[in-house]
């Protein structure tokens, strides 16, 4: 570190939310670091420089939240990647990138374990967040090729992702024509994520889930007239239950997440036509990405030939400033994205 001083930025837990996330739910703290603090044993000190900003981070809100919950006070939980500024870790040097649970904030020490050393020889930090991420890239692979098993029998399968637009639904859809889908169906909000879909993301069809359940019905039944053999679902909610209408014989549900439901953790809807299960003899199965992770090397090198060879790609959405946390964590809830969310951390205070 330089010898002038620095100032660190946090966003800690203000209120937990009640509904809605709102600004009052988050508090901007900052704290003159000494830059003469030499940094423990086994710890490596981090310049934070872009923040993934993941459905998870809503749930981390609750009390009694679906992933661990944030502390009252405590820095936002969230992945991210950074510079490493001081380390007394063998193996890791100042001026290396690193991915890590940074958290929300500038400045972050943190044990060398809990952090990795990124090659940014062929991709740039960030694709460790989006296309080669663990929330991200690494979702949508274990989901589709794992638990939905797209492409056990090649040219088999209708696949229909929800939240296809977004960051782990945009790679489902590409990951699932790489596999083998026969046919490849998104489901988005508003015709220009659907035409994105069909345009950059080489869907076969796109459905747009704001003109309602009884319109997104009828379309599946046009473009799926079989049913759907396997739905990857970002979503839950009403869309669950139009996809569970119209699922295949033997067909498979992915449940990766609920995003519809993060907002009111206290009072989650299950599906209701959950009994189309037994009538189809059809499963749906729910997996964390964690639960893969002994594969994650094999796996990122899929993804990375992928990305080598320009037949995969994560469009980026940037925010700017630790300052926007909070409405960049809006803005994934409403979907004011394409791609990949990330927050630029601007380390004004340094
Ligand atoms: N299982 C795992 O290990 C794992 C790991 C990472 C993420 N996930 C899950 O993956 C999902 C996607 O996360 P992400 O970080 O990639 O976010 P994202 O898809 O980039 O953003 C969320 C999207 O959800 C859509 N959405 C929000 N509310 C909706 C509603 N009521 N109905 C329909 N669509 C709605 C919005 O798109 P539109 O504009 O299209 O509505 C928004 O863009 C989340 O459910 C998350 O929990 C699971």
């Amino acid at each position: 570190m330089s010898d002038a001083p620095t100032v660190a930025r946090r966003v800690t837990l203000a209120a937990r939310p009640n509904g809605p996330v709102t600004d009052d739910c988050f508090a901007l703290v900052e704290e003159t670091l000494d830059p003469a603090a030499p940094v423990a044993a086994g710890q490596v000190a981090i310049r934070v420089d872009t923040l993934s900003i993941d459905a998870f981070i809503r749930t981390t809100l609750e009390e009694r939240s679906y992933h661990r919950g944030a502390r009252m006070g405590g820095v936002i939980p969230a992945l991210g990647v950074g510079t490493v500024t001081a380390s007394a870790v063998d193996g890791i040097e100042p001026g290396d990138q690193v991915f890590g649970p940074l958290g929300a904030q500038t400045h972050a020490v943190l044990p060398g374990m809990m952090v990795r050393r990124l090659d940014v020889s062929k991709v740039p930090a960030t694709a460790y967040l989006g296309a080669l991420g663990m929330t991200t890239g690494l979702t949508a692979y274990f989901g589709i090729v794992e638990v939905g098993a797209v492409g056990a029998v090649p040219g088999n399968d209708t696949v229909v992702v929800s939240g296809a637009a977004g960051a782990v639904g945009s790679m489902a859809v590409q990951i699932a024509r790489l596999s083998g889908a026969a046919r490849v169906i998104g489901i988005a909000g508003g015709p220009t994520k659907c035409a994105y879909l069909v345009d950059e993301l080489g869907a076969d069809a796109a459905i747009d889930h704001r003109q309602g359940a009884d319109a997104m019905a009828d379309r599946l039944r046009e473009l799926a007239p079989e049913g759907i053999d396997v739905f990857f679902d970002n979503v839950g909610g009403e869309v669950l239950d139009v996809a569970l209408d119209q699922i295949a014989e033997r067909g498979r549900i992915v449940l990766c997440g609920a995003i519809s439901q993060y907002e009111h953790m206290d009072d989650v809807r299950g599906p209701r036509n959950y009994l189309k299960l037994a009538e189809r003899h059809a499963r749906m199965e729910g997996f964390a990405v964690t639960h893969f992770e002994s594969s994650f090397p094999q796996a990122e090198a899929v993804l990375g030939g992928w990305l080598a060879d320009g037949r995969l790609a994560m469009r980026e959405h940037v925010e700017h400033g630790l300052d926007a946390f909070g409405a960049s964590l809006r803005k994934l809830l409403d979907g004011g994205h394409h791609g990949k969310l990330l927050l630029r951390v601007d380390d004004s205070g340094s």
